[in-house]
Order: structure tokens, then sequence, then C-alpha cells
């Protein structure tokens, strides 16, 4: 996650149960590379103690207690100068009130006032308490104001009732900061569209032609073009993964829906990052009823499914960047060289899939890059997450280009 690491984070832990989950996000941001400094409001400490986020961070965990001591003065507006992105959750209604009126009563609220970074608040709150119009004013005050805001979800709260005002799992608010860092990136102001999965062809209600693709590669080039700061749409067959927070999904399971997704959302778009594992063959017919074994062997007619690349590469809405991926058992180089140049490819990356560490189920994949004007470039063996990122960069170069 490179987007995160060395990034300086502001995280204001309020007093809700939810806030033994902000241990968690404090966690996961630490360990993704970034410096987590913790500010606990008094009620906070009440649930949880700064011990817990000192032993998770590796950095002190700020209390009231700082606020009165001798480097207040640094403090108060040190913390939120120095920040990337300060981050609230779970943020309570009476800190979104102080908040959005300005009330500096505690170090958090302090901070939040003085902060210069752009701010992010996951609230938490009762069943009532969110949809309040006080709360609901504080809420539209704030956002006006360039405040981002990560939920409330909807469910079951710790009072035993349900509604709206429980704040996202960590790993959700975790995708919302990507988001909020990521602005501003290389790829912003810029529609990327990625497309994962392997498509999957019917023959009959129950049973589809598919192929072994898992969409890791796929999910985890949608998240570095997020991370990137682009508008991301991610087209994508059933995979069971998580999508990244803040891409836009188009969900198909055809080679022809697929195709006509990509037709559609590349329009505008500066680039196409074409990850999907597409079928070349589709069953000539699907049966509209469940084929019966006692029917029978059935015999499948196969005919071919349509080449989504190559017929955008004719088509008026072909984006300005246009990135293959080519799995390959054998001749690597040469097949991928081969479909770069028929497919009328910027770039394409290779992998060669029998390798045990590569390719479709693994979480590593060892990919060279080959590019339209010759050049070629061997990638090392990398996460899936890794390879993202490099053709991420990459793509973006290549949009600089003129
Ligand atoms: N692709 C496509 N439409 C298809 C098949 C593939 O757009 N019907 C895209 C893939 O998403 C990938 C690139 O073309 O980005 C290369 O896919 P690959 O399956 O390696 O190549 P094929 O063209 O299918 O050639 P072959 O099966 O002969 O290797």
């Amino acid at each position: 996650m490179s987007i995160l690491s060395d990034k300086h984070l502001l995280l204001g832990v309020t007093g809700s149960i939810a806030a033994y989950k902000a241990a968690d996000l404090a966690s996961s941001l630490t360990q993704a590379g970034a410096q987590v400094d913790v500010i606990l409001t008094p009620a906070a400490e009440k649930f949880v103690p700064p011990l817990t986020f000192q032993s998770l961070t590796g950095r002190r965990a700020f209390t009231e207690t700082e606020l009165w001591g001798g480097e207040a003065h640094i403090l108060h507006v040190g913390l939120g100068h120095s920040a990337n992105l300060m981050v609230i959750a779970p943020c309570t209604a009476n800190t979104l009130a102080k908040l959005a009126h300005g009330i500096a009563d505690n170090l958090l609220a302090i901070t939040g006032l003085a902060a210069r970074c752009p701010i992010l608040l996951a609230p938490a709150m009762d069943v009532g308490m969110y949809e309040h119009p006080a709360t609901q004013e504080n809420v539209r005050i704030l956002t006006q104001r360039g405040v981002v805001f990560a939920g409330p979800g909807e469910g079951r709260m710790a009072s035993g009732l349900e509604g709206r005002g429980r704040m996202l799992e960590p790993a959700e608010i975790l995708g919302h900061i990507r988001v909020a860092l990521g602005r501003g990136g290389p790829l912003s102001g810029r529609k990327v569209v990625v497309t994962a999965g392997g498509t999957q062809e019917p023959l009959d209600p129950v049973r589809v032609l598919t192929n072994r693709s898992s969409g890791r590669q796929g999910y985890a080039l949608a998240q570095a073009a997020v991370d990137a700061g682009a508008a991301v749409t991610l087209i994508h067959t059933p995979t069971g993964l998580t999508p990244p927070v803040g891409a836009r999904l188009v969900a198909v399971r055809t080679a022809e829906e697929m195709l006509g997704a990509v037709l559609s959302e590349s329009d505008g778009a500066a680039a196409l990052l074409m990850a999907a594992a597409v079928a070349d063959f589709r069953p000539k017919r699907a049966a509209p009823d469940k084929l019966k074994k006692g029917a029978g062997i059935p015999q499948l007619e196969l005919q071919a499914a349509p080449d989504i690349l190559a017929a955008l590469a004719g088509s008026r809405s072909r984006p300005r960047c246009v990135v293959g991926f080519a799995a390959e058992s054998r001749d690597l180089i040469a097949n991928a060289a081969s479909k770069l140049a028929a497919k009328k490819l910027d770039m394409i990356a290779a992998n060669d899939i029998t390798a045990p560490d590569a390719g479709f189920e693994a979480d590593t994949n060892r990919v060279t890059l080959l590019y339209a004007d010759g050049r070629q470039e061997a990638l090392p063996l990398m996460s899936k997450s890794e390879v993202a990122e490099t053709i991420v960069a990459k793509l973006g170069m290549l949009l600089e280009t003129p």
C-alpha cells in the first residue's frame, strides 16, 4: 500500500463503543507504513486506554493531560499542521457538532480547528441521532467546508436498535482514507476503466463456461488507479472480492456484456486496463432449461466470443491509452508482442502462467511490460498490488507523453 507509506495521519478517537474498532484501524494504517498519531478525547479514554494505541502505532497517543502539559502550545497546532490527513473514527454527534461550530474545548477539537490538512470523519452514533435535523445540519455545514464523510452505515447498534449511525468497518474506512490521500494524485481528473475477472458463458440456467482468473490483478489495478487519484470504473465479473472504495462498479457476466460495458464506459476515459480474462469461445446456444443427466451427454457446439480489445481498436470511443494483459503458457514475449500489435495496444503486461509464483491464483506476479514503441521491461517478482502500482505509474507516464 505505497499510498500510505510515509504518510502522516492524525487519528482522532471519540467516546463511542466503536472506539475499540479504531484500534484495528490504527494497526492497519501502521502496518501499511503510515505514521499514526492518535488523539483521544476524555470520553474515548473511558472505552480504550491510550496504551492500546501506543502499543499498536509505536508512537505516543495524546490525551487531555497533554493539553495542559508543557508542550501544549506546540501540540494543538503542531499535530494538525504536519499531518497529510486528519481522520476522526469514531466521530460522535458531539464532536461533529463541535467541528461544525468551531467549539474548541478539548485537544481533539482544538486540533480539528487548527488543522490545515483535509479532514475525514467516520460518524458513529445511536439510531435517531444521525438523522436528527441538528446533526444533519452539522453534516451539511462540514460537507460544504470540504470535510469528507465515510459512512455511517446501517445496521445493528450496540444498543440493540437497528438503523443508520453505525461506524463503517475499519477496512472500509481505510478505503476512504486511500481515496482522500489519492486526491490530486498523478491521474486526478482522468477517468480510468479497469476490467477484472473471468467471464462466464452460460450453458444452461445453472452451468457456465469460465476460466481460472481470480480477478485479483484487476482489482489491484483499480485500487492503484484510485490511489493515483483517477475516477475509476471497475467492470467486473462475479469474483467474491471486495472492490476498492471509490470505484464505480459495473457488474457483468458474459464477454458480450463486458463488450457493451467497455464500449460505453470507454467514452471519455483516458485509459482502459483490460485485465479481465475474456472467453474466446462460448456455447452457441444456452439451453433454456437445466440439461438433465438422463438425456445423455450433451454435445457442445461453440462459437467465437467477441474480442473486446479488437472491437475497441476500431471504435471511436477508444481511450487515449489501452493496456492489455497476456497470460501465456509458452513463447511469452513473442505472443505478447503479436497481441500488442494486433490489438493496437499502447502497452501489454505479459505473464507466464506456468510459473507457480505468478498468474491466476497466486498472490504474486512476474510480469514483462511491452510497449508500442518496442521497449520491453521485465519486472521482478512482486505482489499483485505492487505490479498494479507499477503499471499505473507507467500509465501515468504514457498519458503525459504528447
Ligand atoms: N481479450 C479481449 N477479448 C477477448 C479475449 C481477450 O479483449 N475475447 C483481451 C484480454 O482482456 C487481454 C488481451 O485481450 O487484455 C489478451 O488476452 P489473451 O486471452 O491473452 O489473448 P487472446 O486474444 O484471447 O489470444 P489467445 O487466446 O490466442 O492467446
